[in-house]
């Protein structure tokens, strides 16, 4: 089993838990204990040779700087969803867009100075004990998991390994593949 996480903007190794991943929406009873940090499982990682038969996916879209529809591909810190317990109800979140966030699956401006904005969320009303939050930033549902991360990995290597750049130490992050300096690009 190989792990897919590229990128040097994945999350520490001691924030990882290996509590098996709920589905996006799952709705159970609001615990009244106090917040507790975000962890992201393990068990939800993919295998790469798994993915070889793997699903075409379309990114999800990041806005512009600009004001602009470009689409913007991020970094992919991490192939599964964050498990974010205990939110409180109508709290505002910022969720990382582009993946350079050092604290996943929240925007800590590591986006600033590239053309990538965090996604403001309001938590929802209803009671929730657990969210599982989109890690791999290619869902279609942000900031909730829709399990895209089990079939975009192989896009997101072609992708990168096609993109003519530039690749530099220079930038944070190439918007046009999500390549960030340290990405291993992979042949397939
Ligand atoms: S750090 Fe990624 S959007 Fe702010
Ligand atoms: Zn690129």
């Amino acid at each position: 089993m190989n792990n897919t996480a590229q990128s040097t903007s994945t999350p520490a190794a001691s924030s990882l838990s290996t509590t098996a991943p709920s589905r996006g929406n799952e709705s159970s009873q609001q615990s009244a204990s106090s917040p507790e940090p975000a962890s992201c499982s393990s068990s939800a990682l993919v295998d790469v040779e798994d993915l070889a038969r793997g699903v075409s996916s379309s990114p999800a879209t990041a806005p512009a700087a600009d004001g602009e529809k470009k689409q913007l591909y991020p970094s992919v810190p991490f192939y599964g969803p964050c498990i974010v317990r205990n939110l409180k109800p109508g709290e505002t979140k910022k969720w990382c867009t582009c993946g350079l966030s050092k604290s996943q699956p929240w925007c800590d401006s590591s986006h600033r100075g590239t053309e990538f904005k965090p996604l403001v969320w309001k938590v929802p009303e209803t009671p929730q004990t657990i969210y599982d939050i989109c890690n791999c930033k290619y869902t279609k549902k942000p900031p909730l998991c829709d399990a895209t991360h089990m079939s975009c990995p192989i896009d997101v290597y072609k992708r990168q390994k096609a993109c003519t750049g530039p690749h530099t130490d220079a930038i944070k992050i190439c918007s046009a593949c999500g390549w960030t300096p340290g990405t291993v690009l992979i042949d397939l």
